[in-house]
């Protein structure tokens, strides 16, 4: 080599690099020391040493890089790697990635790895990841047909290469990315296009395809969880081991129809959706550098996690996770069949049902079986079966039965005990299923009323004894290697650098000890706002009064204050502004919180929060805006009324919209005050629910029992007057209001009509005893359906919160998959 070529290059690059960075520092030096007290003895002292330690360390760096191992970013054609002889990778030209052979188990995988991570080596992809890891005298090599690998004396390639040119040469690019190239440098192949379960900055997961968790932390094989980019546009997680039916979904962006193709992470870690230009960012950016690299991970417990790597600083932190349970039992698939999840302290144990043993005591997750078998259908002599119970535990439905209703749980285990098909059954609600085993995603949940009944048999009665599951092998103990990655050479310099840091540190304290903690003072305001997911926006008071033309227009006045209609200067957006009134002065965290919980819900039939203001005094929420009006204008109005299949369909929206509110975002939201008020119609006369989650707002330290009775008279379920908490339960009954209100256009309490017909609900009922139904409508109308939506406002407004189904049920019964019964009592009148 030309040695002193090289040197006078490398002689350059430090010249050039020392005065650029004295100058700079001494840019530096003179606003701060100007921002503070000019002292020009002070201020050359400070330049000199900066400047000389600055170039000291780069002196070190580049000596610590020159000293490393050659690096390698064009790889020709028969270079090969060996997993214990040099060299045992290819490093990317920063020397930050690595493709090669690294240790796992008790031999090698083959995989690209971070460098430059902490003790623990990050992977960021395997190949073949299934395959058990190969022995020590493995040898990797470029070929014309790709990577290949040879063990056991066979060649097997480990990168399929589907175009028609062979390939020329490869590199491991700074980006994460390992590349193949054609004689013209096109890129042929790349693990990019291969993810497992990482995506780096710059990686795109195309729709139809998915991430797939590892087994663990030091095993990269296919693991439990995966996430799939679907080509609805919708993003979702689920556990491997499921149909991948919504029903088996943990979380999920809620984009399908919006048609997303793409899930992308960029250079500052957004994390988004991409549609063509339309993007939807599940995590906004952070900072955009080159010692940063942002890498999203489906994690070992099933949680989507962005990290950011500050590779100086040899650390990395988790900038945001999806979905941000804080019980892990919500994971589905996080135990196996067969058994329930239970939670203390972040410790997850998954325990059998009764009569069930662990499938792999080792590993208490993968499920279990029961340790019997029943009879089957052929001898009926059921003497020897009996049902244990169980509590507080919820499981997905998946019931060979339609659910009925039920008066007591006896009559549900008895159902279940004397149908030699059911293996348990599950009461809830008044409603009984009967359900066939594997019991999935079990989970205990202490405000869940579910009873599960499971069928056992008694072995000292004449049952048998099931195959009795002997020991398991025992997991092959995980040997974790230590990783030799570490030069000498590299430890020491690394070690002189963070000697220099520390003294810079220092030095920098004890000058600008004020500045710092301006400094840090304002970093600390602006970490909130980054770590901000898909947060409604902030807007100043001055924004608002601009758009709403110094609130002019007036829309309505509702429980918490006046709503204006404006529009945004960016895109004309037409948006409905409410300023809030009577809302409890809470400290600005609480009231973010709370617009927070609210911007994430994304439902069809619920209005979205755009944003909020919070200057002072001036609280404001913007809406997108309604342009229909309310359902109240809709229904009461004298002049004609929406026909019965528009009217059915409202009725299934609003449905849809509680039963989102209470079951599936992420906090659960009691509207407290639902009324046809407060449903607005859209363009298109879709039904959205308005105001939810503001009850909070005015009820602060929302317990369970509420104080102030909330919401409007005729609409308020009777546990309002009665004191008793107040559970979801409280909306079901005002959403049976609605619906009748609904069915039969006119409303509840109508004082001006004949005796017999003053409530509304009295007199469905009665109509519904005296089999005269069509009294109700006002129009023709099926009689099927308009039997079915009066029975289930009926079972709504029961006076006990307890009887009335939960809003899935409802919308399960609205659907008609579900036979009904006819509701116990006449519900309540007030
Ligand atoms: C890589 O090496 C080959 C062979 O030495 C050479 O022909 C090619 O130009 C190199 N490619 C790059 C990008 O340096
Ligand atoms: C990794 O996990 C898989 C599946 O559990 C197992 O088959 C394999 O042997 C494990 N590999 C190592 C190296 O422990
Ligand atoms: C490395 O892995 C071990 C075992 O998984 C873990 O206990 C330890 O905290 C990890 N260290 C770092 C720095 O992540
Ligand atoms: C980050 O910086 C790189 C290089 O400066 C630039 O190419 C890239 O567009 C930037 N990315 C973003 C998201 O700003
Ligand atoms: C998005 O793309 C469409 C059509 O390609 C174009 O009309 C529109 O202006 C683009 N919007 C932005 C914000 O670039
Ligand atoms: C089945 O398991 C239960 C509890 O898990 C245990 O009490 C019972 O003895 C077991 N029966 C057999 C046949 O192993
Ligand atoms: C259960 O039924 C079997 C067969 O009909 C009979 O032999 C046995 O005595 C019965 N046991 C009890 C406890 O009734
Ligand atoms: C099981 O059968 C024995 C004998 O017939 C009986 O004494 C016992 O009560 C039964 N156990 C249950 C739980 O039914
Ligand atoms: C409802 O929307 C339709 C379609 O946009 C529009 O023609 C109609 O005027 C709207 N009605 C009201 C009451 O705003
Ligand atoms: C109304 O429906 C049309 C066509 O289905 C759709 O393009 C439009 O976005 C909808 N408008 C709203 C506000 O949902």
């Amino acid at each position: 080599m030309n040695l002193p070529f090289l040197l006078l290059k490398r002689y350059q690059f430090l010249f050039f690099l020392s005065i650029s960075c004295n100058r700079c520092t001494k840019e530096f030096i003179e606003r701060k020391v100007l921002a503070t007290t000019y002292n020009p003895w002070l201020f050359s002292l400070m330049a000199s040493a900066t400047s000389c330690i600055l170039f000291l360390l780069i002196f070190s760096l580049a000596f610590a890089l020159e000293a490393a191992r050659p690096r390698q970013s064009n790889i020709t054609l028969d270079s090969s790697l060996h997993p214990s002889t040099n060299p045992t990778s290819w490093l990317s030209p920063n020397g930050r990635f690595a493709f090669g052979f690294y240790p796992e188990g008790a031999g090698f995988s083959i995989g690209i790895w971070l460098v430059a991570s902490s003790e623990n080596t990050t992977v960021i992809w395997t190949a073949d990841r299934d395959d058990p890891p190969v022995t020590e005298n493995a040898v990797l090599k470029l070929t014309q047909e790709g990577v290949k690998l040879l063990q056991n004396s066979e060649w097997r390639l480990i990168s399929k290469i589907y175009t028609s040119t062979d390939a020329f040469s490869a590199s491991m690019l700074d980006s994460g990315n390992f590349v193949i190239y054609d004689p013209n440098f096109d890129v042929i192949w790349k693990t990019f296009d291969h993810p497992t379960d990482t995506i780096m900055a710059g990686q795109v997961l195309p729709a139809r395809s998915e991430l797939v968790s590892s087994v663990s932390e030091t095993n990269h094989s296919s693991g439990k969880f995966h996430l799939k980019m679907q080509n609805d546009g919708n993003l979702v997680l689920y556990p491997v081991a499921s149909s991948d039916s919504p029903e088996d979904a943990y979380w999920a962006s809620q984009t399908d129809r919006d048609g997303y193709q793409s899930l992308n992470l960029d250079d500052d870690g957004r994390l988004y959706l991409l549609n063509g230009n339309v993007t939807y960012s599940l995590r906004s950016g952070f900072r955009n550098g080159t010692t940063l690299v942002y890498r999203a991970t489906l994690g070992v417990d099933g949680i989507f996690r962005l990290y950011c790597h500050y590779l100086k600083l040899n650390k990395e932190q988790v900038l945001a996770e999806i979905p941000e349970f804080t019980d892990r039992c919500e994971i589905k698939g996080t135990c196996g069949v067969n058994s329930y999840c239970t939670s203390t302290d972040q410790q997850v144990v998954c325990k059998c049902l009764p009569g069930f043993d662990y499938l792999d005591t080792s590993r208490t997750s993968s499920g279990c079986t029961r340790n019997f078998t029943t009879s089957g259908c052929h001898s009926n002599n059921d003497n020897t079966t009996y049902m244990s119970t169980l509590e507080n535990v919820n499981w997905m439905v998946d019931a060979y039965s339609a659910p009925w209703l039920v008066t007591s749980k006896e009559d549900c285990r008895d159902a279940c005990l004397k149908d030699c098909n059911c293996d348990a059954a599950l009461f809830q609600e008044s409603t009984c299923r009967k359900q066939e085993f594997p019991l999935r995603y079990g989970m205990r949940d202490t405000d869940d009323y579910t009873t599960t009944f499971i069928k056992q048999v008694n072995i000292s009665a004449g049952g048998r004894p099931g195959t009795s599951h002997a020991e398991s092998p025992a997991a092959a103990p995980i040997i974790t290697t230590k990783r030799k990655f570490s030069a000498k050479i590299l430890l020491v310099s690394v070690a002189v650098i963070i000697g220099i840091i520390s003294t810079l540190a220092a030095l920098m304290f004890f000058f600008y000890r004020y500045q710092a903690r301006r400094y840090r003072r304002m970093w600390r305001n602006k970490e909130p706002a980054l770590v901000d997911e898909i947060a409604p926006r902030s807007f100043s008071y001055h924004e608002l009064r601009e758009a709403t033309d110094g609130f002019m227009e007036e829309l309505g006045k509702g429980a918490f204050g006046t709503v204006f209609k404006g529009t945004l200067p960016r895109g004309q957006r037409v948006i409905a502004v409410k300023r809030l009134e009577k809302v409890v002065d809470e400290g600005e965290r609480e009231f973010r919180t709370e617009m927070r919980t609210i911007g994430r819900t994304h439902h069809k039939n619920l209005v979205r929060l755009l944003g909020f203001c919070d200057e002072g005094t001036n609280r404001l929420l913007v809406y997108e805006y309604m342009s229909n009006g309310s359902l109240a204008d809709l229904i009461f109005k004298a002049d004609g009324h929406p026909d019965w299949d528009e009217r059915v369909r409202i009725v299934l929206d609003i449905a849809r919209g509680i039963h989102y509110l209470h079951e599936e975002c992420e906090t659960r939201i009691i509207h407290c005050d639902i009324k046809p008020q407060n449903i607005l119609m859209d363009d298109n006369w879709t039904a959205k629910i308005s105001d939810f989650g503001l009850a909070k707002l005015l009820m602060p330290s929302q317990t369970r029992t509420f104080t102030v009775v909330r919401g409007t008279r005729g609409y308020l379920a009777p546990e309002w007057h009665k004191n008793a908490p107040i559970s979801v339960k409280a909306d079901v009954y005002s959403f049976g209001i609605v619906l009748l209100e609904i069915v039969c256009c006119r409303r509840n309490m109508e004082l001006e009509a004949e005796e017999d017909v003053v409530t509304l609900l009295d007199w469905v009922h009665n109509c519904l005893m005296a089999g005269e139904l069509e009294e109700l409508v006002p129009d023709e109308v099926d009689m099927i359906e308009l039997n079915r939506l009066v029975k289930v406002g009926l079972w709504c407004t029961q006076s006990e919160p307890g009887s009335r189904p939960s809003m899935k049920n409802v919308v399960m019964m609205l659907e008609g998959n579900v036979d009904i019964s006819l509701p116990l009592t006449a519900g309540f009148s007030s």
